[in-house]
């Protein structure tokens, strides 16, 4: 009997912590920034973030000679469709320099557009907490600098970026658990 209660006891606490969490009215209030889901979603982001981007470098190093080569954003591209069909997480690949390659490559939602500006001021980092179906999630936008002289090749625009500048930003969606 006592352990029943002290259950539904922990039962009704866990509601109430759900209810802090989530919003008793449906209203989401989002984890805080400093909170240890939070710092943990960041930190996968930064590994993904370094992971992708070391292997776009690799792949442009060792494979792509030229312009008619299949170039790494675009296996980048499509390794991105097939990790979110596996439901791990989304990344886009966008462009901020104003002058895409595919025009499919821009800045669509709110978060995108805002992301391009802070990232076109000399940011190289920008991240909002958000909901989606009932569950938080961290967006969060890295910077893409010119980092060889072969991107050039397929962007000339790029010639004009200054030195360390985003010319593009891998915009990534990943659960808060
Ligand atoms: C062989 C040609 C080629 C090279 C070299 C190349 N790119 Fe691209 N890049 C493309 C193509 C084609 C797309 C569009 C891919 C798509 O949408 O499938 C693209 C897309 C992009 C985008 C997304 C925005 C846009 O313009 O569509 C960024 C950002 C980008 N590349 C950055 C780089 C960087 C940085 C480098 C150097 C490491 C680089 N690219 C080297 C051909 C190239």
């Amino acid at each position: 009997m006592n352990r029943v209660v002290a259950r539904s006891g922990l039962v009704v606490a866990g509601a109430i912590l759900a209810g802090v969490w989530f919003g008793g009215n449906g209203a989401t209030a989002a984890p805080e920034k400093d909170d240890p889901a939070v710092a943990r979603a960041r930190k996968t982001v930064r590994m993904l973030d370094d992971v992708y981007k070391t292997a776009v470098v690799l792949i442009t190093d060792k494979y792509v000679h030229d312009e008619a080569d299949f170039p790494a954003g675009s296996a980048a591209i499509a390794l991105f469709s097939a990790i979110e069909k596996k439901g791990w997480h989304s990344v886009r690949l966008i462009d901020v320099s104003g002058e895409p390659y595919d025009p499919e490559n821009v800045a669509k939602s709110d978060f995108e557009k805002n992301a391009v500006k802070a990232l076109k001021s000399g940011k190289d980092y920008v991240e909002e907490i958000v909901e989606r179906d009932g569950k938080p999630v961290l967006l969060a936008a890295t910077a893409v600098p010119v980092v060889m002289d072969k991107c050039v090749m397929c962007h000339p625009n790029y010639k004009n970026a200054a030195k360390g500048a985003a010319i593009g930003s891998l915009v990534y969606s990943l659960p808060i658990e």
